[in-house]
């Protein structure tokens, strides 16, 4: 039985004070941590003072980090930073990093090491374009993501993995993919990791669905058999509308 797994990415939005005011509302209506992992991906500026506020049910990550553990990489930031404020997750690959901020395949396995190596929980983002999905190029896209994205990792650290299947004409475009379609292609992302790894790993593994979610879609989506949970942009942002989220993830 995988747990299922909320996580917003705020992206670039919220200040400190929007923030806090942000936490202090949604703190103490988190689901028990034993049914679903709620987590909240903020920027850096503001992921101190999250950690601070976090009450037991409530994880926070961030955004993106650099794979070296220390050096002249003027404007990044290392994973012993991020853990030595008691953070916890960070999304890895994202759509939007990968398209304005060439992040590649390579990097992103980079990360996805030190990340690891740094025991910060990794999500990992994959996802095709509208090109992709419209020349049926999907699977032959995403199965080469997975495997250089994974590249190296042992199976244990798979199994605590979790990837996030984004389309990324679904990201922000108000057009979700149907959950049928968002089932199939997380089962796909699963066929993938089998094959690469076994089926233990394959069933190990959490598949989040992103792009569009919602309050008035969420249910549907997590009522189906490969997706464990749902990475949520916009709809993240709004207090109530999270909190309805991390709930419709309990069983
Ligand atoms: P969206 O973003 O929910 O606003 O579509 C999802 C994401 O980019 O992770």
């Amino acid at each position: 039985m995988r747990k299922p797994i909320i996580a917003g990415n705020w992206k670039m939005f919220k200040t400190r004070d929007e923030a806090i005011n942000f936490i202090l509302q949604v703190n103490d209506k988190m689901p028990s941590i034993d049914e679903v992992d709620s987590v909240i991906c903020a920027q850096f500026t503001v992921l101190r003072c999250l950690v601070k506020r976090q009450l037991n049910n409530l994880r926070i990550g961030a955004q993106n980090m650099h794979w070296a553990e220390e050096g002249a990489y003027t404007g990044e930031v290392s994973s012993s930073m991020l853990k030595s404020i008691g953070v916890t997750y960070v999304i890895i690959g994202h759509s939007e990093r990968r398209a304005m901020f060439n992040e590649t395949d390579e990097s992103i396995n980079k990360k996805l090491h030190k990340a690891f190596e740094a025991e910060l929980s990794p999500i990992l983002c994959v996802g095709e374009s509208l090109y992709e999905r419209e020349n049926g190029l999907t699977e032959q896209l995403l199965e080469g993501q997975l495997v250089k994205d994974l590249e190296g990792l042992t199976k244990e650290q798979v199994k605590s993995l979790v990837i996030a299947y984004e389309p990324i004409w679904a990201i922000g475009t108000g057009k979700t993919a149907t959950a049928q379609i968002a089932d199939e292609t997380c089962g796909f992302v699963r066929s993938v990791v089998e094959k690469l790894y076994d089926k233990e790993t394959a069933d190990a593994i959490r598949i989040q669905y992103g792009g569009s979610v919602k309050t008035s879609n969420i249910d549907e989506l997590m009522s189906m058999p490969n997706i464990d949970g749902a990475l949520v942009g916009g709809a993240s942002l709004k207090a109530d509308d999270f909190i309805t989220l991390v709930h419709a993830a309990v069983k």
